[in-house]
């Protein structure tokens, strides 16, 4: 059977390029749009965020272990995860704009670890990727990181070693910067959106990065869960207006967002607040990224229960429901929090500075990667064991293209960096905000426009776990 499989994959995958190859559409760009100038382009991004942050002098200190653990994904039934001082997951850290985190950080699992916060502007060796910012964390050590967030919003943090592996197990948590805006809600929570690939058992399906999950959009489970509970439900009181932070972080499942009779207006995305906001439904949430919703349950709903449900696939999944209940309250009144300094920066038709290939190749040899397919994920034809940083200058604006050749997913990260989308396959896209993860859609080409300010070796890599374990990651040295 396996023998058979093969060459009809590459059949379909052969006869789906022809295909594409015959659209002319592909390979036009649909509207010219003017060259602008560099500098006008970065006098565009002055304030739209600061390149440093005002310090408070408070300091959180943290102590977290990363240890097996059990929790219940269904009732009644244990399962066996890995986590953060024992919970999957991990108590929520929640800081004010300013402050300071130190985390005390011990490794009681049986392999090597890191922790990287994702989205959040640290310093280069607090960036937590083992053989580029930071040594290994082995079985039995500790690691100190410490810094002071710059922006306020929702981030996370994760292991950067064997990740497909490890933040499937559960090692995950969320840290949320709080600025004034935050205060304004009746409730401020979040929602981290998971799925997790069960056996019959419960246990958690222990191979990892199978040739089925490098073929494929990575590993999709069979169970999706918000905040580890499959009946995650927030209770809200009529009247309510509810600060909703939503973080995928799944290995490889995207959700298309469905809020159904609710209005869900998004102002902020990747943690940044957005310079104009927008009606979530259907935004596609891809592992990694944030989305930070404004939610106004209406003062006559006392009793009903609103559903959010994920579309992406063609079965539509319910994530997790806002049950209404109790003595309604005042709605508090105030204008959407925004940033009127996100820059348009969609009207720039210059030419890429950095092209990434999005792309996957075999490789000879038997076994390969894991004992399993020799499929390798790359960047520009190289896996990152065998990559070239690029350079970038702090403050100059760089246009950035990555062009999707193969029909998987690719939601591309890049550290301690900030970009926004300004076109897809040629066509200008004003996307009012900034990103840290953008999807692309197979055969899809993303151009963003980014200012990098932090100095240092900064990961470019896809968030389908198994798609950067098997070699689609690379540097950005930023000088
Ligand atoms: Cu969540 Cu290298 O990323
Ligand atoms: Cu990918």
């Amino acid at each position: 059977m396996k023998k058979l499989l093969i060459p009809i994959f590459l059949i379909v995958g052969i006869s789906l390029g022809l295909l594409m190859g015959a659209d002319p559409q592909m390979f036009e760009v649909q509207e010219t749009y003017a060259a602008v100038s560099k500098t006008d382009l970065l006098n565009e991004f002055q304030g739209a965020y600061d390149e440093e942050v005002e310090e408070t002098g408070v300091l959180h200190e943290i102590n977290l272990v990363a240890a097996e653990s059990e929790v219940e994904l269904i009732p009644g039934e244990k399962t066996m995860t890995w986590s953060y001082n024992g919970v999957t997951p991990a108590e929520e850290i929640r800081i004010k704009l300013g402050d300071e985190i130190k985390i005390n950080f011990e490794n009681q699992l049986e392999q090597a670890t890191s922790i990287h916060f994702h989205g959040i502007r640290v310093p280069n060796e607090m960036d937590g990727v083992p053989t580029v910012t930071q040594d290994f964390i082995e079985p039995g050590e500790t690691f100190v990181y410490q810094f002071v967030p710059k922006d306020a919003g929702t981030y996370w943090y994760h292991p950067h070693f064997e990740s497909a592996e490890q933040i499937e197990m559960g090692l995950y948590g969320v840290i949320v910067v709080e600025d004034e805006t935050s205060e304004l809600y009746s409730q401020d929570e979040v929602w981290l959106i998971d799925d997790w690939l069960l056996q019959s058992d419960y246990q958690i399906y222990p191979n990892f990065v199978t040739g089925h999950d490098l073929m494929h959009d990575g590993r999709w489970g069979n169970l999706v869960t918000v905040n580890s509970s499959i009946e995650e439900t927030l209770i809200a009181k009529p009247g309510e207006r509810i600060r909703l932070r939503l973080v995928n972080t799944s290995n490889g499942r995207i959700y298309e967002l469905n809020f159904g009779e609710l209005e869900a207006t998004a102002i902020a995305v990747d943690g940044l607040l957005v310079g104009e906001v927008f009606d979530a439904e259907g935004f596609e949430l891809a592992p990694g990224n944030r989305i930070d919703l404004d939610i106004t349950i209406p003062a006559d709903a006392g009793g009903e229960e609103f559903i959010v449900y994920d579309k992406f696939t063609r079965s539509t999944i319910p994530l997790a429901t806002i049950l209404v209940e109790g003595e309604a309250i005042e709605t508090p009144v105030f204008d959407f929090p925004t940033n009127p300094n996100v820059p348009g920066w969609e009207a720039t038709g210059n030419e890429p500075d950095l092209v990434y290939e999005l792309d996957s190749q075999r490789t000879s040899g038997s076994g390969g990667m894991h004992g399993m397919m020799n499929l390798e994920w790359v960047i520009n034809d190289r896996a990152f064991s065998d990559i070239i940083p690029d350079e970038l200058e702090s403050g100059e604006f760089v246009k950035i293209q990555f062009k999707n050749e193969s029909s998987r997913l690719h939601p591309m990260h890049i550290h301690g960096q900030f970009f926004k989308v300004i076109s897809r396959d040629g066509k200008p896209v004003d996307e009012p905000y900034f990103r840290d993860t953008v999807l692309a859609h197979p055969n899809e080409i993303v151009e963003v426009g980014m200012v990098p300010l932090d100095s240092g070796s900064w990961m470019n890599h896809c968030h389908i776990l198994e798609h950067a374990e098997a070699g689609m990651m690379t540097i950005i040295e930023v000088k």
